[in-house]
Parts: structure tokens; C-alpha cells; sequence
């Protein structure tokens, strides 16, 4: 797919096909009144007869559009006017996306200006653009035996602005954008990809593949390294399985070696069954997206290589299966973790947090300027903030601000829960230093607790993505989620450095 930014007004211009929005009661916008001024009031003609009226959503494809050098004319309707806003914005680009993948366009052309948000310069629009018109393209067809669909036609989108001093910002969004969608690409394919095939040998393979085409450093540890290193609580989760584990690690480093670097860990669980404390068997196919956090960390880390960006990245996964055996862990069993602690496992089916706490110990080694793991952690964050949103908890105030920040920016948001110290009490043990369950109040934040026993060496923030990293139903897979949170998070440290 390709993108190029133009300095322009439609008059000008030809292609295969032009965008045009339309305001609810028939209002045009800037472009689709230029339009309809060199096409001798061809549009507002077409408008008055009714067949639209530029409610959001809806759209009206025009061919033979005399007057003009575009095969077609794409009326979108853009809602009130008064209430176009960031979410009216991108339902009227995948309104516009949507009408376009079910034509033979091969390019489009349209303008940055006809759709107006206040609070959002045109970059900002670049890059959500470029991002939904990839995950529009996106498709997942490598286990199929044939294709079942045929190819993409659209092939490039011309993004005009009508302002020469916003090109250069507009075509950086471009390449920023483009990287985060491969990014997000790299995240999908993983975690679509059936938990057979998707193994923690294959994330390793993956990583090291990456690390090769994209000059990372990287290493993956064997279950005997783990051993080594008294891993007793990551152990305890593999010992259920015929997979090895692995504890893959990346290296990015784009700035001096001497600067500390933002160590991102993901949760890379292959297949989630709940171990002895089975999950019931509905849906339990989903549990071959528990590795979505490791998904996330090789996406972002593929995107910020392609953006080289100046600053130092590590990425740690602990990769595993969660599986019942005859040589499982039992609830019940106290193992010790790297930390030293020890832990009363009472229900095996909270194995990320067991994979996570010895993770988080390793980080130690790297003097991390910050911290951040992203797991499918809890199913209580999925009742507590539903597929939108995604759960954040923080042992740093200015590192939470950043994240959310982040977050707002790329619309990949995530909402902050507290980690106040009552909450501690909940994971209190007869037997060993911790319980590795808090029982059913606040699931989300007991989790967060238990992590939080292991980071006190550094600042470092929770991201519980269970709600959000894939979709459920028709639509089922992976969404690439929070690549584009984390991605603005290292492209505004890059420049901040906070
Ligand atoms: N991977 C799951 C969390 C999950 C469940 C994500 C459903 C998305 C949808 C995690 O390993 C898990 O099983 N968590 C348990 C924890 C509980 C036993 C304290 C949960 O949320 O039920
Ligand atoms: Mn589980
Ligand atoms: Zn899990």
C-alpha cells in the first residue's frame, strides 16, 4: 500500500476515484463544493433528489461525473457537522474504506480538510488513515488450503492538505504510521496463528528471525538456563506441557550504550487450558491469544527498528504453555520465584502473573530507565472496562500519564487503576510469602499487586490487555493492540526522553 501526501484542491487533479464529504442536511464541504463548482452543480443536483443526505455513514458512489479527470466521485456522509469529532472521523475513513475494498479502485485522492477536528492536526489524521486503511487490508488466509478471498484492488491512497508548511509532518506520520502498521501486522499473524503452530519454540524462531532482518540482538534461554537462574515460578507453569519453554530477550539499541534502556515484557502463554484449575471447554480456543503481550512486544519492537528510532529497547518473553498433566503443578504447590519468594499457587489458571514475576526479576539486570509488561491477564479487566479499553496500573504516576497519554493519541487508550496498598492484603498465604490469587473483588488489581511484589527496583506500569488485544465472534482475531499505544510511548520518549 502506498500513501502520498499532495498540496492540493480536487480541481486539479485525476485518478480512479475522489473523496468528497458531505455534512448532514446536505452540507458540503470545502472540496465537495469545489468539485461541484467545475462540475456545474453536479453534486448538489445528485443531493437533492435524496439519495443522500450526509448522515454518518453512509456513502454514494458516482460514476461519469462529467467535468472532472476522477473515474468516480465517493460522497461520504460526515453526520452534524457541529459533532464531528475523533470517533465521527474514523467511522466516516472505514465508512470510506469499507465502500472502496468493494470496488475495482485502485487509488483514491482525498482531502485532510474535509474532515474538521479542532483538537487534531493533519499528521494526526495521516496516521490514523494510514492504520485503518491497513487494518482494512489486513487479512489472515495462510491457513487456509486457497485463499477464499480475491486479492485487494486498492493500492493507493493520495492524502491532500491544503497547508505547504504541514508536508513535512504529514509525511513523517507516513513512515511512523506504516511502521506501526507492520507492527501491528507482526501482532496479528502471531496470535491468529493456531496454538499447534504458534509454540514457544516458534516465538523464539520468530524473534530470531526479526532480530536477524531487522539487526536486533537476541537470546533465547532454555528451560535448564531457567533452572539456573531459580525460575521456580515460570517452571511451575511449563511443567504441564511436552512444549519447552523459552525466555526470548531482544535487543534494540539506537542510542549509546550507555543509556538505560525501556524494557517492554510481554506474556507469551501459546495456549492458556487453566492447567489443573481447567477452563470450561466454551471458547477455550481463545486461550491461543494469551501470547497477544509477546505478540505486542516483537510488533513494536519490529516498528521501532523500522523507524530507528534513537533510544534503547529490550524485550523479554516468557513463553509457555499452560496445560493440565501428570506432572502439573498442583494448586496447592508452593514454588520460589527468582526474587526469592515464594508462592502458594492456589489456582493454576493464574499462570501469567507466575511467568511475569520471574520476567520482571530478569528486567533487573538491564538497569531499565522504565518498566512495562503487557498481558491477557484478567478476565475481571474485561468486565471492568469491556473490548475498548485497555487496564493500566502503575508503581509510577508520570510513567501511568505517559502511558494514557500515548494512548489518547494513537486512540489506543487505556485507563489507569489503582495500586493503593489495601489492596496487598488480598494475596496474604498460610503457607508461602504470597498467594498467587486474591479471590474474586478487584481481579484486575490483585494481579497487578502480585506483579508488583517483583518491580520495586524500577518504575514500571501494568497494561492488562485481555479486553482488547483480539475480538471475539464473526469478527474473531487478533487486533495488533497496544502496538500503536506502545509505539507513540517510544516515538515520544525518542523525543523527550520522558
Ligand atoms: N489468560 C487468562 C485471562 C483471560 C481470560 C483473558 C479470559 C481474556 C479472557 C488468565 O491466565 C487467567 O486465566 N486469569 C484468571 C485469573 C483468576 C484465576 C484469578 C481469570 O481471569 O479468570
Ligand atoms: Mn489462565
Ligand atoms: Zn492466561
Amino acid at each position: 500500500m502506498d500513501f502520498a501526501i499532495k498540496v492540493g484542491t480536487p480541481e486539479k487533479q485525476r485518478g480512479a476515484c475522489v473523496v468528497v464529504g458531505i455534512f448532514e442536511s446536505r452540507k458540503l464541504t470545502d472540496s465537495a463544493k469545489i468539485l461541484d463548482k467545475v462540475t456545474q452543480g453536479y453534486i448538489k443536483n445528485i443531493l437533492a433528489l435524496g439519495d443522500m443526505d450526509g448522515k454518518a455513514s453512509t456513502s454514494l458512489l458516482l460514476h461519469n461525473v462529467p467535468d472532472t479527470l476522477f473515474k468516480r466521485v465517493l460522497l461520504i456522509g460526515l453526520g452534524k457537522e457541529s459533532e464531528f469529532k475523533e470517533k465521527t472521523f474514523l467511522s466516516a475513513v472505514n465508512t470510506t474504506l469499507n465502500t472502496l475494498q468493494k470496488t475495482a479502485v485502485t487509488d483514491a485522492t482525498l482531502f485532510l480538510s474535509d474532515f474538521p477536528i479542532k483538537e487534531q492536526a493533519s499528521h494526526w489524521k495521516v496516521s490514523q488513515i494510514v492504520i485503518a486503511t491497513s487494518n482494512s487490508n489486513y487479512r489472515f488466509d495462510q491457513l487456509k488450503s486457497k485463499p477464499e478471498n480475491s486479492p485487494r484492488s486498492l493500492r493507493k491512497l493520495v492524502l491532500c492538505i491544503d497547508n505547504r508548511t504541514e508536508l513535512a509532518a504529514c509525511e513523517e506520520s507516513v513512515q511512523q504510521s506504516l511502521a506501526i502498521a507492520h507492527g501491528m501486522n507482526l501482532a496479528k499473524d502471531l496470535g491468529n496463528l493456531a496454538p499447534n503452530i504458534c509454540t514457544p519454540t516458534y516465538l523464539a524462531k520468530q524473534a530470531k528471525d526479526l532480530a536477524k532482518s531487522h539487526k536486533l540482538k537476541t537470546s533465547v534461554l532454555e528451560e535448564k538456563d531457567m533452572e539456573k537462574l531459580g525460575m521456580g515460578s515460570l517452571l511451575a507453569v511449563t511443567r504441564g506441557s511436552e512444549q519447552p519453554a523459552k525466555l526470548i530477550v531482544l535487543e534494540y539499541q539506537g542510542s549509546g550504550k550507555k543509556e538505560n534502556p525501556i524494557v517492554l515484557v510481554g506474556k507469551g502463554v501459546t495456549f492458556d487450558t487453566g492447567g489443573i484449575s481447567l477452563k470450561p471447554a466454551a471458547e477455550m480456543d481463545e486461550m491461543k491469544f494469551d501470547m497477544s503481550g509477546a505478540g505486542s512486544v516483537l510488533g513494536t519492537l519490529l516498528a521501532v527498528a523500522e523507524m530507528k528510532l534513537p533510544i534503547n529497547v529490550v524485550g523479554i518473553i516468557p513463553a509457555t504453555e499452560n496445560m493440565p498433566g501428570g506432572r502439573a503443578t498442583k494448586p496447592g504447590d508452593v514454588v520460589t520465584s527468582m526474587s526469592g519468594q515464594t508462592i502458594e499457587i492456589l489456582n493454576t489458571d493464574a499462570e501469567g502473573r507466575l511467568i511475569l514475576c520471574d520476567a520482571l526479576t530478569y528486567a533487573e539486570r538491564y538497569n531499565p530507565k522504565v518498566v512495562i509488561d503487557i498481558a491477557t491477564l484478567t478476565g475481571a479487566c474485561v468486565i471492568a472496562l469491556g473490548n475498548f479499553t485497555t487496564g493500566l496500573i502503575s508503581n509510577d504516576d508520570k510513567l501511568a500519564q505517559a502511558l494514557l497519554a500515548a494512548g489518547e493519541q494513537a486512540i489506543d487508550r487505556a485507563w489507569q487503576l489503582p495500586l493503593w496498598d489495601e489492596y496487598q492484603d488480598l494475596l496474604k498465604s498460610n503457607f508461602a510469602d504470597i498467594a498467587n490469587i486474591g479471590g474474586r473483588a478487584a481481579g484486575t488489581i490483585t494481579a497487578a499487586c502480585f506483579l508488583s511484589r517483583f518491580t520495586k527496583k524500577y518504575r514500571w506500569a501494568h497494561l492488562d490487555i485481555a479486553g482488547t488485544a483480539w475480538k471475539s465472534g464473526k469478527e474473531k482475531g487478533s487486533t495488533g493492540r497496544p502496538v500503536p499505544l506502545l509505539t507513540q510511548f517510544l516515538i515520544t520518549q525518542a523525543k523527550t526522553g520522558n
